[in-house]
């Protein structure tokens, strides 16, 4: 369960092409506001999160704040959503926010889920449901998958695969420099193949148990340890930062946000060169 005060921000540079200037996101998901965290609890997510993007934004300006899904849980009981709302009002109070579903949001009922989507609409965040927006020159679009490559009718067997013909039957053509928001990262493979220059994802929730010099044991579709768990991959010129989000059960695994500077590049053997990680805490 998440503690006060032990959320982390990873700082990562990221050399991208196509993009005309720097450009700073503050990432963020799976924050899991259920019916099983208390009213208090989420106050204090609530707080800690504020107060991370804050201490961020004193750092510099932050041009935009991506939320790549299950801020709830598809159960949000009486608190999950007012949080929910209330926190992502404060963090547009910091700087424009960017909204993409989760499998939680997805998994909701019809009326929670427009309650939900209208009340951040309302709040002024841009719900990216299988929609784009161009900021300084790059398309931000948000990915809305199928419930069914989450679970389907046999539960996580034979889900169906995630394609870059899904992805484009889903979203449309790429336009580049494109920036995807798309929860869960097993699609990867698909969203290079699409086209997409960077994406951000959340959904393992970092392995939910991670073990030194192994990494994340497990995945939300019960896969002992998942290609993608925790930090940066390329594939295809593409690169994905994937964040071990913020709530749910985990061990030796901290809940974090993630500070990105995207850094201008023309070629593309300084792409190559992205990882540089640091903590602060
Ligand atoms: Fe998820």
């Amino acid at each position: 369960m998440f503690r006060s005060g032990a959320l982390l921000v990873r700082q990562e540079r990221i050399p991208l092409r196509g993009i005309r200037s720097a450009f700073r996101i503050v990432h963020l998901s799976d924050v899991h506001f259920s019916k099983a965290t208390s009213f208090a609890q989420n106050e204090a997510v609530i707080s800690a999160i504020v107060h991370r993007v804050r201490q961020c934004r004193q750092k510099g300006k932050i041009d935009l704040i991506a939320v790549t899904g299950d801020l709830v849980s598809r159960q949000p009981g009486l608190y999950g959503i007012p949080a929910a709302l209330k926190l992502m009002a404060l963090l547009r109070g910091i700087a424009p926010v960017v909204f993409s579903l989760g499998n939680h949001e997805t998994d909701l009922p019809a009326g929670q889920r427009a309650e939900l989507l209208n009340g951040l609409r309302d709040r002024g965040v841009l719900v990216l449901d299988n929609t784009g927006v161009n900021v300084s020159g790059s398309t931000f679009r948000g990915l809305t998958l199928p419930g069914d490559v989450y679970k389907g009718n046999y539960g996580y067997r034979g889900l169906r695969p995630i394609t870059a013909g899904l992805v484009k039957r889903c979203i449309g053509q790429v336009t580049h420099p494109c920036v995807l928001l798309a929860h869960t990262p097993t699609g990867f493979p698909a969203y290079a193949r699409w086209g997409a220059d960077l994406v951000l994802s959340g959904h393992m929730h970092g392995g939910i148990v991670r073990v030194p010099g192994i990494g994340g044991i497990l995945s939300p579709e019960r896969k002992f340890f998942p290609v993608y768990d925790v930090g940066l991959y390329q594939e295809r010129g593409s690169i994905l930062s994937l964040t071990a989000g913020i709530g749910k059960f985990r061990i030796c695994d901290p809940a974090e946000i993630v500070d990105l500077k995207l850094i201008p590049v023309r070629n593309s053997q300084q792409r190559r060169n992205c990882a540089n990680v640091t903590i602060s805490t």
